[in-house]
């Protein structure tokens, strides 16, 4: 049994699709996976989960249709005017993970005045993941040691990449019923327990961040040792 994981990443997947079976714009969808986010924000500090890490806008979701893009734009400058400061009430440290530098000057400005806001707040890291790819950050990673003239190894590597500021995920959650990562932390996840949910996130609720969490304490993570050992050395 693992006990409540100390870090948490979730796919919130499936906006769109709760948004069109109710004939809505796949925008409205979003909008109501924000409110998801807000009580799964709760739930976590609830449980004394110490880091959530979320995938918001991946490097390649600019291929969608222009106003669903603008859209999460905007939706993103308005939900930081409106939630920093209860975030920031609650213990919760936003940090923003992705290119950041390729957003527009208004979004960026949001994004760097909540993390200077939350920065000295302790409870629960909060990882955004926005304009993010697995693959943009082991590549950027891999580019900045490279410009300093830096060995390129699994340690530097590891401590250059967008996440070094907190431990790899030991629960990773997909929403929307797709079994697949989408370019999510490649790097971060080699040995993280994945658990995939048929709910859409805007109903994902934390009965499901329950069931996620309950059956998460039923694997057995081995790190590539056999079963014997992960036994022999709990009981030490
Ligand atoms: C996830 O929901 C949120 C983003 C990718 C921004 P989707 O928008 O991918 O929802 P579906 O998968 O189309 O239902
Ligand atoms: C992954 O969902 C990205 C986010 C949740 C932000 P997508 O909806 O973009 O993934 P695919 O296209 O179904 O693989
Ligand atoms: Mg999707």
């Amino acid at each position: 049994m693992s006990g409540v994981p100390h870090h948490i990443a979730i796919v919130m997947d499936g906006n769109g699709r709760w948004a069109t079976r109710r004939f809505l714009p796949r925008v409205a969808g979003h909008r109501q996976g924000v409110e998801a986010l807000r009580r799964c924000v709760q739930a976590c500090l609830d449980r004394d989960v110490r880091v959530l890490t979320v995938f918001a806008f991946s490097s390649e979701n600019w291929d969608r249709p222009q106003d669903e893009v603008s859209g999460l734009m905007s939706l993103m400058v308005s939900v930081l005017a409106k939630e920093v400061k209860p975030l920031k009430a609650n213990g919760v440290q936003l940090r923003f993970v992705g290119a950041l530098h390729a957003l527009s000057d208004k979004v960026r400005a949001g994004l760097e005045q909540a993390e200077r806001e939350t920065a000295g707040n302790q409870r629960l890291v909060l990882n955004i993941c926005f304009n993010y790819g697995g693959r943009w950050d082991i590549a950027q990673a891999a580019q900045r040691l490279a410009a300093a003239g830096e060995a390129i190894t699994e340690a530097s590597l590891g401590r250059t990449m967008a996440l070094a500021h907190v431990p790899d995920p030991d629960l990773v959650i997909r929403t929307g019923g797709e079994f697949r990562i989408s370019n999510f932390l490649l790097w971060q996840s080699a040995y993280s327990e994945f658990v995939f949910s048929d709910k859409l996130w805007p109903e994902f609720d934390p009965a499901a961040l329950d069931d996620a969490i309950a059956a998460y304490g039923r694997r057995e993570r081995r790190f590539g040792k056999t079963s014997e050992q992960v036994v022999a050395n709990q009981a030490a």
